[in-house]
């Protein structure tokens, strides 16, 4: 069987078909809405959520499925030490199919590995978020008609924000992408993402910490929030909140046709005079987020059946003394080994857990 924990465990045809089968359904959704019949969904969601637990039970009460779960970890046997790989084997004996967030990195991950049933990543700390990029997708692909040749900006915090994370490993697999990172110094995108994901796969980019002058160019501009619950250090946060504000005055240079997109919840990053500007596709992204949920969901369920063995990590992994990253699960869970992912030439790279540089 198959978890989905990381964008690129999804083939680019693979995401074009999902991408498809979302579309499908939202023309569709009669077609669908007995598909799951008999399977539980449990959404395991150790940190808050409105939009990506509601959609995932919608999808899954929506495809003719049942959902169980918990929306506060404050009561599960989490809170008197439960790992989450013996809380990933217990909940798969209740359930078919399973999402979980998470606060730790990698959490996702070691839930996968100890499950009898499929794992889906419904964001993992300042990591990924792969089922936001399904939100994502299927909305420029609606609104755009495609995945490649597109400027994408990429606007806010950049180094905690796990959909920007996602997205960007995604579309680095198209072509003619040009990707713009738009950020104070302190909120820029990770190394690792930088060096294995953008400039592994060639595209141009260029960093700029200025709205303004960055948006004439952009086919896509890509808000966020500043991850207040991430930061170390509370000066810092205070500093760097309100940064960016798009506002009409700054949409009166974007293109005509370009498409502003968030995964929401939105703070004071978007000011509200910019709902009603056709471009505003953020709120389409939470309804096309809910669909594109089910095709994954249909997918991994109908993989599971044809193929109901536990998932295994194939990567090529090397022992670690410690991941340097404080939030990785691998230094919060008791009896995890740390261990980095080697490329072809035996170079260490990242660690297996949250792919921070070693
Ligand atoms: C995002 C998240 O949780 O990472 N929200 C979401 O899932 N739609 C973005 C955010 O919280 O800023």
């Amino acid at each position: 069987m198959r978890s989905l924990i990381d964008i690129l465990d999804l083939t680019v045809e693979e995401l074009d078909e999902l991408v498809k089968t979302a579309c499908d359904i939202i023309e569709n959704p009669k077609k669908y809405s007995e598909c799951c019949k008999g399977k539980k969904l449990a959404t395991l969601f150790f940190e808050p959520s409105t939009r990506t637990r509601l959609s995932f039970e919608a999808a899954m009460l929506e495809l003719g499925g049942s959902v169980i779960g918990f929306s506060d970890a404050k009561n599960t046997s989490a809170s008197k030490g439960e790992t989450i790989a013996d809380t990933a084997r217990v909940v798969s004996c209740y359930a078919d199919i399973i999402a979980m967030r998470h606060p730790l990195e990698g959490a996702p991950y070691v839930a996968s590995l100890n499950s009898e049933v499929p794992v889906i990543n419904a964001g993992d700390g300042g990591h990924a978020h792969p089922t936001q990029t399904l939100a994502d997708l299927v909305t420029i692909y609606r609104e755009k008609g495609r995945f490649d040749n597109l400027t994408v900006g990429f606007c806010g915090d950049l180094k905690y924000g796990r959909p920007v994370h996602s997205l960007i490993s995604a579309l680095s697999r198209y072509t003619g992408i040009k990707i713009v990172l738009i950020s104070p110094k302190e909120l820029a995108l990770p190394e690792y993402i930088k060096r294995e994901v953008i400039e592994k796969n060639g595209i141009p980019y260029e960093e700029n910490d200025n709205l303004e002058t960055a948006i004439p160019d952009l086919d896509i501009l890509y808000m966020t929030r500043i991850q207040e619950e991430r930061f170390d250090d509370r000066e810092q946060y205070e500093r760097l909140k309100g940064c960016y504000i798009l506002d009409p005055a700054k949409l009166e240079n974007a293109k005509s046709d370009m498409i502003i997109l968030h995964p929401l919840p939105r703070v004071d990053e978007i000011t509200v005079a910019v709902d009603s500007d056709p471009r505003a596709c953020y709120f389409k992204q939470v309804a096309n987020g809910k669909n594109g949920r089910k095709a994954l969901i249909l997918k991994l369920l109908e993989e599971a059946e044809k193929n109901p063995n536990k998932c295994v990590d194939t990567r090529d992994t090397v022992s670690i003394e410690r991941c340097p990253n404080q939030r990785c699960i691998s230094n919060n869970e008791r009896e995890l080994m740390p261990k980095a992912v080697k490329n072809k030439d035996e170079e260490v790279l990242h660690c297996a857990y949250c792919e921070t540089t070693v």
